[in-house]
């Protein structure tokens, strides 16, 4: 019996974006040449974000053939993941460090090793929350690369990280919404999110390190030249140029799309897993259902490049 696809259209687009059906959901831009992985395994775990990868020990040295073929899958399925690798943070670090610079992020960073961030809400050692949709840094001129992600210690349940795709999200906005906002910029601040975890001295010296800046609200990814949509919950204020109202509602629009769960990949964790994703194509979420239960993360964040 053969079946053919009948060309389906939306019952209507609302004005949010938000509607049933059909959705495009391309993993590669449209140029792009697919090519077998020679190093090791992919695991794919969602239409187009979100890869297992087996076959690789992260603490033994990385080859230039192994980081180009890492870096193809990171590029091809934005946020990769590694089962069971206990790397000590030294080995963390060092994996890290081959896609650039380590960020260091003096409102988060605690201890020694200022390149680390450990997220332990037991033991309060970063005061913030992670349970909103958002890339990371986007405050900084320079918003972070990406970010290599280990769980030290696991809950009995929950604890899920959930990744969006965030060219996903931008290719299917409604083409009312992609001509308003190709070629506009936003303000991005940590401020609003941060103040209330902070008291005024303690921020100050911060707000003259990181005063707010302006990104594009559609930014092209440097390797792959997606658009791709850069407007978050957690540090974004307002659209540049336009009314508070009107920004308010176009910025909720925007932000809410990462929330499509076509566009998505959720990992559950077990202790040593680690997750290596690409924060200039993607938004994070990590879910916070595990109560006073301990769930022990560590971060290193690989600082990049001027958003255009
Ligand atoms: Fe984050």
């Amino acid at each position: 019996m053969t079946t053919s696809t009948p060309a389906l259209r939306p019952f209507r687009i609302p004005a949010d974006g938000l509607y049933e059906g059909r959705r495009t959901l391309r993993r590669t831009p449209d140029d792009w040449h697919d090519r077998p992985y020679e190093l090791f395994e992919v695991i794919p775990l969602a239409a187009t974000i979100g890869a297992e990868i087996r076959g690789l020990d992260l603490s033994r040295p990385l080859s230039a053939a192994l980081r180009a073929e890492l870096n193809r899958a990171l590029l091809e399925w934005k946020a990769l993941f590694f089962r069971e690798q206990h790397l000590t943070s030294a080995a963390q670090r060092q994996f890290a460090a081959h896609w650039g610079e380590l960020e260091t992020n003096p409102l988060l960073a605690r201890g020694d090793a200022k390149e680390v961030v450990r997220f332990d809400k037991a033991a309060g050692a970063v005061p913030t929350f992670e349970n909103v949709w958002h890339a990371d840094v986007t405050f900084r001129a320079r918003p972070a690369m990406g970010a290599v992600l280990q769980l030290r210690e696991v809950p009995e349940a929950g604890g899920d990280t959930m990744w969006a795709d965030m060219a996903a999200a931008y290719d299917n906005l409604p083409a009312e919404i992609r001509a308003r906002i190709d070629g506009a910029r936003a303000v991005h601040d940590y401020l609003p999110g941060f103040a209330r975890f902070c008291t005024p001295a303690q921020l100050a010296p911060f707000q003259e390190e990181f005063p707010p800046v302006e990104h594009p609200v559609v930014r092209r990814h440097p390797e792959t030249g997606r658009r791709t949509l850069f407007v978050n919950a957690s540090f974004t204020t307002r659209i540049t140029g336009l009314p508070e109202a009107e920004s308010d509602r176009l910025l909720r629009l925007l932000c809410q799309q990462a929330h499509v769960p076509e566009y998505q990949v959720r990992w559950h964790w077990r202790a040593g897993d680690v997750a290596f994703w690409d924060n200039r194509a993607t938004q994070h979420y990590a879910v916070f259902d595990y109560g006073n239960r301990r769930r022990v993360a560590e971060r290193v964040a690989i600082a990049g490049d001027r958003p255009y």
